[in-house]
């Protein structure tokens, strides 16, 4: 029978996976690998030939950065999302297009089953696993670190070294770092490990995507990001340079933000199965993109569709991608909504990053109808009548005098 598993280098240098591989081709299974380019950091070559060396029939390689960028990170910037009011969603946007790659790699290589190296106390093998079945409702999933057979022999990493060692798995020199990670082009996380205790201040050399606040230039650094209709179409950097190409437009956000030291978070969070779990994460381009956003949306967006989607559709769809829940009707529902909430929300905002803050300059759109400088003025009456505002206000005030 064969089997598709996620394969992956970047994680612990690949040695749990690698051990996961080795361990299923004992078991008897044919095994493929598949890997996601979401825009990690991962020598693809390396672990190519580093699978196939263990006993991978072949390895696929998908990219999946384009699709990353516009079906998840551009929805999510549109509504603003958030888990628990600031974590950005980082790992969760990710799973979504990985999973469907590696879908459609397990039906290309006539796979009966796909493998995964998650463990059994996390959210991503219910993101991973949602996806698989609500995908290929009859495919059939290896989650090892669920099998007793396996967790019980690999208890800890010296187990998984001794392992490699048996079976000839070369392990690389670089020492294991004391923590967790799992890196996209939106973010980087950092969980497990030292950071379990949360009253655990990270090493300065545990984040890896952005500058320290406190090393980042001394001089602000400003830019421009047009939107049309809730989505970033054109960001303006360094006094005259341009991009609008969706990834290239993301790439050149996290170049910004991460030289500036802006989009770095350490909480506690609460996982879908119950629970708690410290993470930090940097977020770079996402959570500028998405602030300057939310920003522009003061201008453009009506008042009762900003509250309705913020109370129903923001809360909702981070909630869903969180719960692994994207291939869902309720995801269809609330992405539909979010593209109804945006139809008014074009424009231009003008951005500012110094030191790890970001700071909105300015904003103005060309097709808004909501803001009326006559209007909203101090300084002129402006189409109201002031006493109008008297009754409004006799009016509200009648249930309160009681
Ligand atoms: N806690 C975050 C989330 O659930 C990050 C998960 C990181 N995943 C990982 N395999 N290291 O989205
Ligand atoms: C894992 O448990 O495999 C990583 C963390 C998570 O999925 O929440």
């Amino acid at each position: 029978e064969k089997v598709c598993l996620a394969y992956s280098c970047s994680v612990s240098g690949g040695l749990d996976t690698s051990c996961i591989l080795a361990w299923l081709l004992e078991k008897g299974y044919d095994v493929v690998c598949f890997m996601a380019d979401i825009g990690q950091e991962e020598d693809f070559e390396a672990a190519k030939l580093k699978a196939l060396s263990v006993g991978a029939s072949a390895v696929h390689v998908e990219d999946v950065r384009e699709e990353f960028v516009k079906e998840l990170c551009f929805p999510a910037i549109q509504c603003n999302a958030s888990y628990e009011n600031v974590y950005l969603l980082g790992t969760s946007l990710a799973r979504p297009v990985i999973a469907r790659a590696q879908i459609a790699v397990a039906l290309r290589e006539n796979c009966v089953a796909v493998s995964h190296g998650c463990t059994g106390k996390g959210n991503d093998q219910v993101r991973f696993e949602l996806a698989f079945y609500a995908l290929k409702p009859d495919i059939k999933v290896i989650a090892p670190w669920r099998i007793p057979e396996f967790y019980n022999r690999f208890q800890g990493r010296n187990d998984l070294l001794d392992y490699a060692a048996k079976v000839g798995i070369p392990v690389s020199q670089t020492k294991a770092k004391p923590w967790s990670m799992d890196e996209n082009m939106a973010h980087c996380s950092y969980e497990a490990g030292i950071l379990e205790d949360p009253n655990m201040t990270p090493p300065k050399d545990m984040w890896k995507l952005t500058v320290d606040p406190q090393d980042a230039p001394d001089a602000p650094e400003n830019f421009t990001v047009h939107f049309e209709k809730g989505i970033p179409v054109k960001l303006e950097y360094e006094n005259g340079k341009a991009v609008s190409d969706p990834v290239q437009l993301f790439l050149t956000a996290n170049a910004i933000a991460r030289r500036n030291g802006v989009g770095r978070i350490d909480i506690v969070e609460n996982r879908f199965i119950g629970i708690k779990s410290r993470g930090c994460y940097e977020t770079p381009g996402l959570t500028i993109l998405r602030s300057a956003h939310l920003d522009l949306e003061g201008l453009t967006l009506d008042r009762e569709i900003r509250a309705l989607r913020d109370q129903f559709v923001t809360i909702g769809y981070s909630r869903v991608l969180y719960n692994g829940l994207y291939f869902s009707p309720e995801r269809e529902f609330l992405e539909a909504s979010i593209v109804a909430s945006q139809k008014t929300v074009n424009g231009t905002v003008r951005c500012q990053v110094y030191k790890g803050y970001f700071s909105v300059l300015g904003r103005s759109s060309a097709t808004e109808k909501l803001y009326d400088m006559d209007e909203s003025s101090m300084d002129i009456i402006g189409g109201l009548e002031p006493i109008d505002s008297t009754g409004f206000i006799n009016v509200q005030a009648i249930r309160l005098k009681k």
